[in-house]
């Protein structure tokens, strides 16, 4: 997984960020998120020059929509996208940890919305930058409501040409399991949910030992990565089982043979800024993305 600094994903091409636009999967499930919630003013963290969760979000049910986007380049592009709705869609440069509270807030969202999630949940800063969002304006649902990771012991790749959304099901030495979990509306003052985790703030280290039963003997050459979020409720996506535009990882680390077939993998992930680091120790194996 290689190190992509903030500022980096801020100057995606407006030509990739229009195929994103074009997956019908990821769309899909955004439009039936904001139908879901049905609010009347929304805020949306990096609306991207195509600005297709604002068009989303007002043909769902919003009156007003406030968009905020990194890239003053992109900034401009959204406004001209969305023009014709008037003072409906107001379109605020800059990063949004560095606006005022009360510009954020003028309108008074009832939902934030953002599609911060890279090829892993946290990759693109979403907890942090969710997390700041809900502490300055309070509890707010959110789309997505949730975003995890997961990791599954891989064969070696043999050499040859593969297409990152589509790595071979016969690469997994066993079922993937989740390394990174965030619930993007579970705040400070709320208490821990069903499954014992902490509020969004306590979310952003997570540090997880898990233990794969691989076939004993086995030569492992790495591990898959992939992220699934839950937009809405039951209206989940899984980027190892479904066809999206997001890429998963193959983490390519020295082969190494597991004797006894038990394979332990330790995860650590600092996501309390928008640059995320992340530790694998796969066996004897270890991997860092600082
Ligand atoms: C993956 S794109 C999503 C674009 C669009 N919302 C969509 O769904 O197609 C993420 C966008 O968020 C912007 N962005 C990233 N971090 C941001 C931040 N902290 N504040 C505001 N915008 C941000 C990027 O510049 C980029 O345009």
């Amino acid at each position: 997984m290689p190190h992509e600094p903030a500022r980096m994903r801020t100057s995606y091409s407006s030509d990739f960020l229009y195929t994103l636009t074009t997956d019908e999967l990821r769309m899909d499930g955004f439009r039936r998120a904001m139908a879901t919630h049905r609010a009347k003013r929304v805020l949306e963290i990096g609306c991207g020059p195509w600005a297709p969760l604002v068009k989303l979000s007002l043909e769902a049910s919003a009156e007003h929509v406030t968009a905020v986007e990194a890239s003053p380049a992109h900034a401009q592009m959204a406004r001209k996208q969305v023009a014709h709705y008037g003072d409906r869609v107001q379109i605020l440069s800059g990063r949004s940890m560095s606006l005022p509270t009360e510009l954020l807030a003028e309108q008074e969202p009832e939902l934030l919305v953002a599609e911060l999630l890279g090829y892993t949940a946290s990759k693109e800063g979403a907890p942090a930058i969710l997390a700041d969002v809900q502490h300055r304006l309070g509890p707010l649902p959110t789309v997505p409501k949730r975003a995890s990771s997961y990791l599954a012991p891989a064969q070696t790749l043999e050499v040859g040409l593969y297409d990152s959304r589509n790595f071979p099901e016969d690469l997994h030495l066993a079922e993937g399991q989740l390394w990174e979990d965030y619930d993007f509306e579970c705040l400070e003052k709320q208490k821990p949910q069903a499954n014992n985790e902490g509020s969004l703030q306590e979310q952003l280290q997570q540090r997880k030992r898990l233990t794969f039963q691989v076939p004993v003997g086995s030569e492992v050459g790495g591990t898959l990565l992939w992220m699934q979020t839950e937009l809405s409720d039951s209206n989940v996506i899984d980027t190892r089982r479904d066809f999206t535009s997001w890429n998963q990882y193959y983490l390519h680390l020295e082969p190494q043979v597991v004797e006894d077939g038990q394979l332990e993998v330790c995860t650590a992930v600092d996501a309390r800024t928008e640059d995320v680091t992340y530790e694998f120790q796969v066996g004897q194996r270890k991997f860092s993305v600082v």
